[in-house]
């Protein structure tokens, strides 16, 4: 086609550093189906007002169905010079049914509320597939937890050993963490899912279109009403981008866990060989890189949702060429989530759990002081500051004896307690060694969202019901 009518009004055509600079082609890639989806609905609804010819239809949708093929197998011509992917079609569609025809399309449409249509479809199914991804993570997650309700370990607060849990307790944690985004990016979908279609470049048409035919066509819940919003707003987007930060947010922490707790050091878990990579120069090497990495693409996300925001904040109402930078950090965003969850949920599958060294450590640092308090509450009716301080005392002074909680006597408590609070506190060396046995800890933390093994099966089979309701 030798003329180009979309720049009547300019003698020249764009410099070819310029058309580069300008086109959105890369992008759009990803929207090529969607927009011949909506280009397509638009006909339609032409047709149905009145505005196009069955004739004409026909037409224009088999050249919809060509340009589709053509794009599938690669011999649609991206010619930058289009600029974007609109133009592109359109002119297709002229080519193959000369400017008579194919010159209808684009009546009572922009490619302003066009590009938004087909952002908001691309991004309404993206979201649906991260949520069952993120539901695969939490349903590894809940079914890891169910066969390990019993495997005590270490309850950190900073980073400092602070009371007893299990490995089904903090796995219950990340899941529920994943489950309130999994809400946010429901309560998004609901905003996401609106036809911008008819809004036109900002202020509607002349002509009798019926917008919510258009919306109904493509599968969305509603219209996004006023049409100077529906062209110039990406709050959808930035919804949309700050749930996914809270994913990676919560998989970086997870991933933090995770290398930390494969260390020589800690030596709780083992990742699997696949997830891991060793080192060129030093042979015995065995490197978590893929949480690592989760760790360090967060990063990304969380810039993208900056990059979205900040990109609006400078704008006049209306559209601007810079919203079309919009793709970028929502691609990237969505990539990066879909990747990681993938790839953390095969590392929870495969991980291994060393059960011995997480008691052993459990065991090893007096992390049952808060238990024998509370028990001495129970049994001999002190308050719970009296409790703490003498608590406080005995280990202090097991510290100072090179002792730990497991080598105090009846004598010792006796001793201290005369000495810290004037008033001796009996208890037998069974009530001793049971307050600070750390299986018998887990067990009496009952109250509610506790490690209880009793208390982390409802969860867990609450957790179960939710999933199934989501799903449906
Ligand atoms: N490529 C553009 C974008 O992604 C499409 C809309 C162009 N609109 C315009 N008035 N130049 O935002």
């Amino acid at each position: 086609m030798s003329k180009n009518y979309w720049r009547g009004r300019l003698n020249k055509g764009l410099k070819e550093d310029v058309a580069q600079f300008i086109s959105s082609l890369s992008e759009d890639k990803r929207l090529v189906e969607t927009d011949i989806t909506v280009i397509a609905a638009h006909n339609l609804m032409l047709h149905k007002q009145g505005y196009l010819s069955m004739e004409d239809l026909v037409k224009i949708l088999n050249g919809l169905v060509e340009i589709q093929a053509e794009w599938k197998s690669g011999r649609l011509d991206l010619n930058p010079s289009y600029v974007d992917i609109h133009p592109i079609i359109e002119k297709r569609i002229i080519e193959l049914y000369g400017l008579e025809v194919g010159g209808k399309t684009h009546l009572a449409k922009s490619r302003n509320d066009q590009v938004m249509a087909d952002i908001r479809i691309y991004t309404r199914n993206q979201l649906i597939e991260i949520s069952k991804l993120l539901m695969d993570l939490i349903n590894a997650l809940i079914t890891i937890a169910e066969r390990n309700a019993d495997t005590i370990m270490p309850g950190y607060t900073h980073a400092q050993h602070a009371q007893v849990t299990t490995y089904a307790h903090y796995l219950l944690s990340c899941a529920d963490n994943f489950l309130r985004s999994l809400d946010g990016l429901c309560e998004a979908y609901v905003r996401v899912n609106l036809s911008p279609l008819g809004a036109n470049a900002l202020s509607g048409t002349s002509f009798k279109i019926d917008r919510t035919y258009t919306a109904k066509l493509l599968g969305f819940d509603g219209i996004v009403e006023n049409t100077i919003d529906a062209v110039s707003s990406r709050d959808f987007a930035q919804e949309v981008t700050f749930w996914l930060a809270t994913i990676m947010v919560t998989m970086s922490r997870i991933a933090e866990n995770l290398v930390w707790w494969s260390t020589y050091e800690f030596n709780m878990v083992e990742l699997a060989d696949e997830f891991t990579d060793t080192s060129t120069a030093m042979p015995q090497k065995k490197n978590a890189d893929s949480v690592e990495l989760i760790r360090g693409k967060t990063g990304e996300v969380i810039s993208s949702l900056m990059e979205l925001l900040i990109m609006e904040k400078g704008l006049p109402i209306g559209y601007n060429k810079d919203l079309q930078e919009t793709k970028f950090p929502l691609w990237r965003s969505i990539d990066t989530v879909k990747a990681s969850t993938k790839i953390l949920t095969n590392i929870f599958e495969t991980l291994i759990i060393n059960k011995e060294r997480m008691k052993n450590i459990t065991i090893m640092n007096d992390i049952t002081a808060i238990d024998l308090a509370e028990f001495i509450v129970k049994k001999n009716g002190l308050s719970f500051r009296e409790a703490h301080y003498l608590v406080g005392n005995i280990v202090k002074e097991l510290i100072g004896e090179k002792k730990h909680l497991s080598d105090l006597t009846p004598d010792d408590v006796k001793k201290i307690s005369k000495r810290e609070l004037g008033r001796e506190i009996a208890l037998s060396e069974r009530e001793l060694r049971n307050a600070t046995n750390p299986t018998l800890a887990i067990m009496s933390r009952i109250s509610t969202g506790g490690p209880a093994p009793d208390e982390v099966q409802r969860m867990i089979e609450e957790r179960k019901k939710k999933l199934m309701i989501i799903e449906e």
